[in-house]
């Protein structure tokens, strides 16, 4: 029997993937995976491991010694039998996944259990690769775009109570993005096949619209 569809939802930080991506997945009845905490929560498990996240072959050996399961109740990654779940939101879980994120011994470990997730569809997946790599195959593609400095003030207002400053968070954001198109492996960039939605001067529920519109297209909502 043929898979239920699967949804790729790519592009930069802080440009509203998780909440489209949420909001898909419950429109349409479909599991919601967020790829990004998974590179979050390995970079955590390493760096508490005392893997230094710089040294590819250090963390080499750590993917060949993981075990990795997923927690579907909770929705997140357990590595070790360890939930990083309440720790993945900070800042320091997003340099450490952006760093080793470049690694690809890691890329392979996570790409290969996304994949395995994936497998019966049903599944509303976000990332930076899902559409080019993970899922060349997806149903429908949406690629979310938005201006370094609108994306700088939406990370901001999300971390608020946390005591990095605005030109701190823009500067993290600039490096992030650096890494994240500049990197050999699996670099971000919209895949040909995607429906791109730029959401610079949208509210997100203007964002969210469009995107079940997307799927409306796709004939994946009535
Ligand atoms: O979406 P996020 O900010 O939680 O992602 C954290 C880092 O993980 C990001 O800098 C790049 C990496 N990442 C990746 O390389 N591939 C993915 N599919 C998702 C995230």
């Amino acid at each position: 029997m043929r898979r239920r569809p699967l949804i790729a939802i790519d592009g930069p930080s802080g440009v509203g993937k998780s909440t489209v991506a949420m909001a898909l997945a419950d429109k349409l009845g479909f599991r919601y995976i967020n790829t990004g905490a998974m590179y979050r929560a390995l970079g955590l498990a390493a760096d508490e491991a005392g893997v230094d996240v710089t040294d590819n072959e250090a963390l080499k050996r750590f993917c060949a010694s993981v075990t990795l399961r997923f927690d579907t109740a909770r929705n997140s990654l357990i590595i070790n039998g360890r939930d990083f779940s309440a720790d993945i939101k900070t800042q320091r879980a997003g340099s450490l996944a952006s760093v080793s994120s470049a690694n690809p011994s890691v890329r392979e470990l996570l790409v290969s259990f996304q994949r395995s997730l994936g497998r019966d569809g049903g599944i509303v997946m976000e990332g930076r690769d899902i559409g080019t790599v993970v899922f060349p195959d997806a149903e429908l593609k949406i690629f979310l775009d938005a201006s370094h400095e609108v994306r700088a003030l939406r990370r901001h207002l999300e971390l608020k109570g946390n005591k990095d400053t605005r030109a701190d968070v823009s500067a993290e954001i600039k490096e992030r993005d650096r890494r994240d198109t500049e990197r050999k492996e699996s670099p971000l960039r919209m895949a040909e096949d995607a429906v791109r939605i730029d959401t610079s001067h949208l509210g997100i529920n203007d964002v969210v619209e469009k995107a079940i519109d997307c799927a409306r297209k796709a004939g994946l909502v009535d």
